[in-house]
């Protein structure tokens, strides 16, 4: 951007936009299915198929419908499916005992999935808030979440699940070292392959209420999560999260939510050389299929420029409901 453009009518910038060819030669920014990562809501439930009334068109998924849905994401071209346990009230406790259980939903989910797509990634969140009465992250002491004491469950907890086979552990909690603990505790176990993508830039946001309701955690929670999630006004702080996940052995950074975060996300994407991910999380595929279904906004259309606005932002991929839509619309 060293020269000025020439002035009109020697530049015209319409030239570049006048057919679909032109506009397909010089596009800036690529989406393909290779850039998504498809979030699965699994349960311990009796149904195959349980629709989430606050995401229209996600269901929770039995053990075995979430193996079918792995052979779909091959067939559709995803690298990868991220799990999320909705769990029934009676795993719950005070520990989050259900999240370090080795024969509990998500390693159960890991192995049929890696039985049926043996090349699938599988992702899993490392977390205690699925599995807590009180659906906190962390431990709760006299209402204050508990750092040190929760990373200690954290480590057991992405034990568990690359015992289970998991490929990529995404801590999701916002606990201080926790990135440092995992990585030292998959090492010791000889687990080298298994990817770290941290939840390193986490806002304590309004968009996750869908999803609580679908993992069956909003009921259960006490208060909110501003303690270790991160206040919206900031963003310097993100890159100093950032700077620290890389620093404890991070392999890969996601910045949560997506849309209303984009800023960060082109921060973090400028100063750092490692892969960025982003979330589109639950209140934004609400927001779309809910504006879609009164007719407001053109759903598929809403998918794609969203999804591209992620990529020209700068992530390497992004987490999204809308992965095996976006798939068929890319015409994988
Ligand atoms: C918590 C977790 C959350 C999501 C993924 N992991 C919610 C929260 O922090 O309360 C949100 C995902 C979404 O909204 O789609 N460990």
């Amino acid at each position: 951007m060293s020269l000025p453009p020439a002035p009109y009518p020697y530049s015209r910038p319409r030239r570049l936009r006048a057919s679909p060819w032109r506009r397909r030669l010089v596009a800036e920014t690529t989406l393909s299915p290779a850039d998504l990562i498809w979030p699965l809501i699994v349960h311990d439930g009796d149904e195959a198929r349980e629709p989430v009334p606050s995401m229209p068109g996600v269901e929770r998924l039995s053990v075995r419908a979430c193996a079918e849905a792995a052979r779909e994401a091959v067939a559709m071209g995803l690298p990868a499916v991220a799990l999320f346990p909705h769990v029934s009230p009676r795993v719950k406790d005070a520990q989050g005992s259900g999240a370090t259980d080795p024969s509990g939903l998500i390693p159960d989910c890991i192995k049929a999935i890696k039985d049926a797509a043996p090349d699938l990634g599988v992702m899993c969140d490392v977390a205690l808030d699925c599995y807590t009465d009180h659906g906190h992250d962390g431990l709760l002491r006299e209402g204050v979440i508990l750092n040190d004491e929760t990373v200690a469950r954290l480590c057991e907890q992405a034990l568990v699940q690359a015992e289970a086979g998991a490929d990529i552990i995404a801590p999701s909690d916002m606990m201080d070292g926790r990135v440092g603990a995992i990585r030292d505790a998959l090492e010791s176990e000889g687990h080298r392959d298994v990817m770290i993508l941290s939840y390193a830039a986490k806002y304590a946001s309004c968009f996750y209420g869908p999803y609580r309701d679908a993992v069956g955690s909003a009921r259960a929670l006490s208060g909110d999560k501003k303690t270790y999630q991160m206040d919206p006004a900031n963003s310097d702080e993100a890159l100093r999260e950032v700077a620290l996940d890389i620093g404890e052995g991070a392999d890969a950074v996601m910045v949560k939510p997506g849309l209303a975060y984009l800023d960060i996300i082109q921060r973090v994407a400028e100063r750092f050389e490692v892969p960025v991910f982003a979330y589109q999380v639950s209140g934004e595929y609400a927001m779309l299929k809910a504006a879609a279904a009164n007719g407001w906004l053109d759903e598929d259309r809403a998918v794609i420029e969203t999804l591209m606005a992620f990529r020209r932002a700068g992530c390497a991929g992004i987490v999204s409901y809308f992965a095996p839509r976006a798939c068929r619309l890319l015409g994988a």
